[in-house]
């Protein structure tokens, strides 16, 4: 593998999970493959489970790991003959370079704004990193994508389902606040790529990027969506139509043990208690997060691992 910034950039899907699942049993398996090996780990937004996963799965494999908090760093300019008089002090050209003089792979975080989506779709930071990084690049979460946690998911499905053909439904949730659709649009991707029944329910006017939601039924109606599911992914998203806004706070839209049924819960996490899920669902033995967490250091190890492999 020569970068992770989207799902297609995995060769076989079904193969990676299981490969996945068995780094999961016998996690210091490969720990001589990323000896002298650093993985640099560019923040430009917060996270918890991401950068702890992503530094142990590193370390899993005998890496070691640089965190940088790149609000801490100099910061960047991305346009290509800037006249830098304003307030970047560094451009990305010579960031990029510098930074993979000092590790071997960069795996960078990056949110949209939520305001500007041309600029957002563009995934200018990620791929200004593609382009003047010499060394492979893994995505922590880009503008537009976040195939780290769904290769997470879809390791957890593979782990729990009882059936060949799980259904499985992208239920959108209530959120005060604007949120990306990076972690929907990897799930629908994933999704696809899976053995599943498929579908996403949202409210009018919540539709994703149509491009991604192509092949996907969407109904509106989320009772008659949540018929007979077997894993409910629960998620907000803000308006990718009316780009970055809030258009509904909606509290009808909250899974509870009802709505649920005999589903496991999914959700990528953070998660705000009461507002997008029952405190009921979250703390009974349907709720799948934690394993989906612990699961976000395996889909990183394989990915690493993948990289590595083709590094030699
Ligand atoms: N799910 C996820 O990416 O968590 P963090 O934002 O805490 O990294």
């Amino acid at each position: 593998m020569k970068k992770y910034t989207n799902i297609n950039d995995i060769d076989n899907v079904s193969e990676i999970i299981q490969e996945a699942i068995q780094l999961k049993k016998d996690p210091f398996k490969f720990e001589a493959l990323g000896k002298c090996k650093t993985l640099i780990m560019l923040f430009f937004n917060s996270s918890l489970r991401t950068r702890l996963s992503t530094e142990k799965a590193a370390k899993n494999l005998g890496m070691q790991a640089m965190v940088l908090n790149v609000t801490d760093a100099w910061n960047l300019e991305h346009e290509d003959g800037a006249v830098m008089n304003l307030d970047k002090a560094e451009h990305i050209k010579e960031a990029a370079r510098v930074i993979s003089q000092y590790g071997d792979i960069i795996a960078i975080r990056a949110f949209p704004t939520l305001t500007d989506k041309a600029k957002d779709e563009s995934e200018h930071i990620i791929n200004s990193f593609i382009k003047y990084a010499t060394v492979p690049i893994v995505s922590m979460e880009s503008a537009t994508a976040h195939p780290l946690q769904a290769l997470a998911d879809a390791i957890t499905i593979e782990e729990l389902k009882t059936k060949k053909r799980p259904k499985v439904v992208l239920s959108w949730a209530p959120h005060p606040k604007a949120l990306p659709q990076a972690v929907p649009n990897s799930f629908v991707t994933m999704m696809h790529e899976l053995d599943v029944d498929f579908c996403v329910t949202h409210p009018k006017e919540y539709e994703l990027n149509p491009e991604i939601t192509k092949d996907t039924p969407i109904i509106y109606n989320q009772e008659k969506a949540l018929k007979d599911a077997d894993f409910v992914y629960v998620k907000n998203w803000s308006s990718y139509k009316n780009y970055g806004q809030v258009l509904s706070e909606d509290t009808n839209w909250m899974m509870t043990k009802e709505k649920l049924g005999k589903a496991k819960f999914m959700h990528c996490l953070p998660v705000r208690r009461n507002v997008v899920v029952k405190d009921v669902v979250l703390d009974s033995n349907q709720s799948a997060v934690i394993q989906e967490a612990n699961n976000r250091t395996y889909s990183a190890q394989i990915v690493l691992k993948k990289i590595l492999e083709d590094l030699k």
